[in-house]
């Protein structure tokens, strides 16, 4: 009889910082690189916010962003190298992206019942496989435990010069501010965290940084 390998936990490389720092581009990249599932969970924050804006849902009371945020029928799946959460089996990719979501989003997102539910949700992504998870608060709240975290950041001129090229003008400090200064989770450096100010950098640059720190510090602890 073969006994069956014990299953090993995942392994969640934590990635945050503030707006335009680099976290999406360069958690896609490592994901790829290492193949592990990306997470954005600034998608999920979006998501609510999107819902509420929908659902004539006022985003600074908390408590119907609260109420709305236990009842919609939001779930996670799988699928091309991600883990999203999708709402009634759909996922909005182009509706969260909106000015009108952007501005939304901190409010949606200070709600400690709705930081608790994306917490617990958040966790669960790692019953899909080993993650490279971006956000806010993913090495300070929702896998404290991990080794494996990044803070990236760059200067602010930079990180509004890399928005514009997007074709995005959008007040990024204000954004930043409400994300810092809320009393839940707010946006910090983990203890622990490896900060890479990449003002200087290529993205090329900053996700191979981060990927040769994984896989030295990986094979040090075969
Ligand atoms: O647009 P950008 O990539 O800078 O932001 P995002 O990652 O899409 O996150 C949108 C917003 O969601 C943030 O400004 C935060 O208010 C909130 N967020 C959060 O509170 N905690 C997270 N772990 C991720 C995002
Ligand atoms: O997710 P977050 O808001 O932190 O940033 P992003 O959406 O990945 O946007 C960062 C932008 O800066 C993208 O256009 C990247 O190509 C660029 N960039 C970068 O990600 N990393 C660098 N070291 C330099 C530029």
């Amino acid at each position: 009889m073969t006994v069956p390998k014990k299953q090993r936990t995942a392994i969640v490389i934590a990635i945050d910082g503030p707006s335009a720092s680099g976290k999406s581009t360069n958690a896609k990249m490592v994901a790829r690189t290492l193949h592990f599932l990306h997470v954005d969970t600034g998608a999920m924050y979006r998501t609510l916010a999107w819902y509420c804006l929908k659902h004539q849902i006022d985003v600074n009371d908390a408590k119907a962003v609260a109420t709305a945020c236990r009842r919609w029928k939001a779930t996670l799946q799988s699928g091309e190298g991600q883990v999203r959460l999708v709402v009634d089996g759909y996922y909005p990719a182009q509706e969260i992206r909106t000015n009108e979501v952007s501005a939304a989003v901190t409010h949606v997102a200070a709600v400690p019942k709705v930081r608790e539910w994306m917490k617990q949700i958040q966790r669960q992504c790692a019953q899909f496989g080993d993650l490279v998870m971006e956000g806010r608060d993913i090495g300070t709240n929702v896998f404290p435990e991990t080794d494996f975290k990044y803070y990236l950041d760059a200067r602010i001129e930079e990180r509004a010069r890399r928005r514009a090229a997007e074709g995005i003008q959008e007040n990024l400090e204000v954004r930043d501010r409400r994300d810092s200064q809320r009393a839940t989770s707010p946006l910090m450096i983990a203890l622990g965290a490896k900060v890479i100010n990449n003002s200087e950098m290529t993205a090329e640059q900053t996700s191979r940084m981060i990927i040769e720190d994984i896989q030295a510090r990986l094979k040090a602890a075969e």
